[in-house]
């Protein structure tokens, strides 16, 4: 590789190589939204990502617990910008409080547009779920 050739690839690999866009949070999720995931308008569908970040808060409720569990409650969902097809949609997800059988996570959404550098906070949202047991009854999350 000459010098030119291997500036270029630096110069490529730099852009690719964005990462976090925000500072506090677990990356749980990155995925690309699909035409399939479209409203009638032509935008991604707000249910589609509702249930990213549900799946996102549940998997890391999984991992605090040790075990399955069940959404009880979401507060506080935010739209505040549209997702286009194509963008680079990203979950970050924070545990903000345990408590006997139930994880508190908040979770928010960003979005890059397929050929751009920007990306946007788009949701945000947080999660109530709660630990269970084999007969779907509250679990006490032990060890942590
Ligand atoms: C989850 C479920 C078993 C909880 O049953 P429950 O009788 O409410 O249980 P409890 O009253 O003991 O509450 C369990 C915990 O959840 C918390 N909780 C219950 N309802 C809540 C609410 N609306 N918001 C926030 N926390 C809530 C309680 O504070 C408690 O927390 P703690 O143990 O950490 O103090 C029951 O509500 C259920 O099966 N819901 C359906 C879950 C489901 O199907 N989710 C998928 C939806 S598509």
């Amino acid at each position: 590789m000459n010098t030119e050739q291997a500036d270029n690839l630096a110069r490529a690999q730099e852009r690719v190589s964005h990462g976090r866009q925000q500072e506090d949070g677990v990356i749980v999720i990155r995925t690309i939204a699909m035409p399939a995931d479209t409203n009638p308008a032509g935008d991604i569908f707000g249910g589609w990502l509702m249930s990213q970040m549900d799946l996102a808060a549940g998997n890391m409720a999984g991992r605090v617990s040790n075990g399955r569990g069940a959404t009880v409650a979401v507060e506080g969902m935010q739209f505040l910008r549209p997702v286009k097809v194509g963008d680079e949609v990203t979950i970050y997800a924070t545990l903000i409080k345990v408590g006997r059988t139930s994880m508190r996570i908040h979770v928010d959404v960003w979005a890059r547009p397929r050929f751009g550098q920007a990306a946007e906070k788009v949701t945000n949202a947080e999660f109530v779920f709660v630990a269970l047991d084999e007969s779907g009854a509250p679990r006490q999350i032990s060890e942590i």
